[in-house]
């Protein structure tokens, strides 16, 4: 799932049309507004918009260009030839775009977009786990600054971690700063992880009773979580991966009923895709996703803020880090 067909071109009937089964006709209007503005100044400034999994439909479905997980999204922004890119996601995923595209204009439209995972760790403390572990290589997740990753022999996703720490070649690696990620990972192989103490605010509140609870009340639902979640709720799911795993698992799959153990807005942006599946909560907000709304994505465009910046001192290493990702 990493590109969506452009609504352009399209009237405001049919942008509604492609929400209608998550936004209610009476809530359109609120939106329909700044949709066709997005559409019209993408035009005019030669922009596109690149949106997470987790962004609200109206948002993912009717004025984005492209979707996808973090793995897709850094992939297709350094495809990118349009001079605008808005990153509709938190700021490390726009940082990530600016160091593979450093000569586009990288636009976030609320700069206090952040991430629980990215505020967990610093650059000194990647220097101390370093000294703790000579010569261990440092695996950094995606989710973190740019000072971070310019620490870093490489990065990851949560769609090619395992692959990642394989690749390295070596007996132990230490992998940041996700503790859950990490244990899931070392779940599913031998290399031995040393793990960071940080954690996904949305994901490690999911308990395996949750699972447990909503198998007994829907027999026969498939549960699917993102691997920031506890090894426990992992273990107890039917299947663990990406945002763009979990939604390739259902189009594939089309399982009859689900549940998302992972941000909201995935259930309704795979709902618009797949009528035939029912969707299930629990599930939980993602605060800094929601940061983001077609409003500040217009203003964004408008008055071109908030423009990403990386220090110069430190992109070639993150880049480096990144780039050695992508070449797996
Ligand atoms: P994905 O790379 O799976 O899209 O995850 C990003 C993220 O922030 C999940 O919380
Ligand atoms: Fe960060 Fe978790 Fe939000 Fe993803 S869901 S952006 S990991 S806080």
């Amino acid at each position: 799932m990493a590109s969506f067909a452009s609504a352009e071109r399209l009237p405001a009937a049919d942008l509604y049309a492609r929400v209608s089964r998550v936004i209610p006709p009476f809530e359109w209007p609120v939106f329909a507004e700044d949709a066709e503005a997005i559409l019209r100044l993408k035009r005019e400034r030669n922009a596109v918009v690149l949106a997470h999994n987790y962004q609200t439909p109206e948002i993912f479905n009717c004025v984005a260009d492209i979707v996808g997980d973090s793995l897709a999204l850094a992939r297709k922004a350094m495809e990118v030839e349009a001079e605008v890119i808005v990153l509709a996601g938190v700021h490390f995923m726009a940082e990530t775009a600016k160091l593979l595209n450093p000569s586009k204009t990288v636009l976030i439209p609320d700069v206090a977009a952040g991430c629980s995972l990215a505020d967990s760790i610093t650059a000194e403390d990647v220097r101390l786990m370093r000294r703790r572990h000579p010569g261990v290589p440092v695996v950094t997740y995606v989710n973190t600054s740019v000072a971070v990753k310019a620490e870093s022999d490489i990065c990851c996703t949560s769609g090619n971690a395992k692959r990642v720490v394989e690749a390295l070649g070596v007996p132990r690696v230490i992998m940041l700063p996700d503790e859950y990620l990490a244990r899931n990972i070392a779940a599913e192989t031998d290399v031995e992880i040393i793990a960071w103490e940080g954690h996904c605010e949305v994901h490690e509140t999911f308990r395996a009773a949750d699972i447990a609870e909503v198998r007994e009340a829907h027999p026969g639902v498939t549960v699917l979580a993102h691997p920031e979640c506890p090894p426990d709720v992992v273990a107890a799911a039917d299947f663990s991966g990406s945002t763009a795993a979990l939604s390739d698992y259902i189009a594939g799959r089309q399982p009859p009923r689900v549940v998302l153990m992972t941000e909201c807005s995935m259930s309704d942006n795979i709902a618009v895709q797949h009528p035939a599946v029912e969707f299930i909560r629990p599930c939980n907000l993602c605060p800094h996703m929601k940061r983001i709304t077609l409003a500040n994505i217009r203003a964004s465009l408008e008055e071109n803020r908030h423009v990403v910046t990386i220090d110069p001192a430190m992109a070639d290493r993150a880049r480096l880090a990144v780039e050695r990702m992508l070449a797996i």
